[in-house]
């Protein structure tokens, strides 16, 4: 995977009606350590990182390159949004396209937080990098994923074996100008 490369970051906050997706800040420290060492957020994604490693090895910003949103509620990170190329997709289908991927924090599940960010971050994209289609790869036994994915256009590539699991790979055309 590679960061988006040639776009304007960090970029303007986007705006939703509950949320704001911006470039993580100093601040975001402590919910990153929070995200990436739960084992609730990593049940379908290998498994967390090691408290202690992330205290260590965390950076003040953390995960700050073109296409990582933190998705702020009420001025505090809830989760974080990636947007990379898929370069070295396994699957030739995802290879080279944009990929979306997405972790929130467990008690921000079930609110509709998750739907809301990533739909303003692929407005966000469709005006970035105009004509691309997205690619997202989860695993099929990951229910509250699959759903999400569905609500956001994305539509059946193909499934495949990777990782120990059954992994769905989906993908969601860039939206034709209407008129
Ligand atoms: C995948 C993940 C982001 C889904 O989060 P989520 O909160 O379930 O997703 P949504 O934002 O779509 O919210 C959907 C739920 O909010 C509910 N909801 C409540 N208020 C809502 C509102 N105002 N608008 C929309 N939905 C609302 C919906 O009914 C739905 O509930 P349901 O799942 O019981 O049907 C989350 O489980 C997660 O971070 N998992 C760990 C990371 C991971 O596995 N990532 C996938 C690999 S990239």
């Amino acid at each position: 995977m590679e960061d988006l490369g040639a776009v304007v970051w960090p970029p303007e906050p986007v705006r939703t009606g509950r949320l704001v997706l911006r470039a993580s800040e100093i601040r975001d420290r402590a919910a990153f350590i929070e995200l990436l060492a739960s084992p609730e957020v990593h049940a379908y994604l290998g498994g967390p990182r090691p408290r202690d490693e992330l205290e260590r090895e965390m950076p003040g910003a953390p995960e700050r390159w073109p296409g990582s949103f933190v998705v702020d509620l009420d001025g505090s990170m809830i989760g974080q949004i990636l947007l990379r190329r898929a370069t070295g997709h396994r699957r030739p289908a995802a290879a080279g396209k944009i990929d979306l991927g997405y972790l929130f924090l467990p008690r921000a599940w079930g609110f509709g937080y998750a739907a809301e960010a990533c739909a303003a971050a692929l407005g966000w994209l469709a005006g970035a990098l105009p004509g691309e289609p997205v690619v997202l790869t989860t695993q099929s036994a990951n229910a509250g994923s699959m759903r999400l994915a569905a609500k956001l256009g994305f539509t059946e590539v193909e499934r495949f074996e990777a990782w120990g699991a059954e992994q769905w790979l989906g993908m969601r055309s860039p939206a034709t100008p209407s008129g």
